[in-house]
């Protein structure tokens, strides 16, 4: 089956990688490792991305679910880095290894509701988790950027 979509704005195409996880494809096939796989079975968040604009956690995706969506990974949050950047200055981030996903569903949220409340901070990244930061940082920093 030959499937086609958009990844960070790019066409993609796949006929092999149809039956693979998204999370995979992305990684091995795409290069993008900023991608994370943690569980592999939709607990950890570290593997979020947007499909169609909705944060997704693309180790439960299969690629050929992407069929004619767009995929937005960390990679493709553009240059601007300001949300990137709030996570900085907040201190945000320590070992890193869920802060793509992190940020992928800060994203998602923020696209959503411009100018969440905490509540709806701490709502939409319940199923993002971090062992490193306490989450206190991480929700100052989207609540930063939305500011
Ligand atoms: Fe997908 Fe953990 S790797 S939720």
């Amino acid at each position: 089956m030959r499937i086609f979509f958009k990844v960070n704005g790019q066409a993609v195409e796949t006929e092999g990688s149809a039956v693979s996880r998204l999370s995979s494809f992305l990684r091995d096939v795409l290069g993008l490792t900023g991608v994370k796989e943690g569980c592999c079975e939709g607990e950890c968040g570290a593997c979020t991305v947007l499909l169609d604009g909705r944060p997704v956690n693309s180790c439960l995706v299969l690629t050929f679910q992407a069929a004619g969506r767009e995929v937005i990974t960390v990679e493709g949050l553009g240059g601007s880095g300001d949300l990137q950047n709030a996570f900085l200055q907040t201190g945000a981030v320590q070992c890193g290894y869920c802060a793509p996903g992190i940020l992928m569903a800060a994203e998602g949220l923020l696209r959503a509701i411009p100018n969440p409340v905490e509540a709806e901070i701490r709502h939409a990244l319940a199923g993002n988790i971090c062992r490193c930061t306490g989450f206190e940082t991480i929700v100052q920093a989207v609540a930063a950027h939305a500011a």
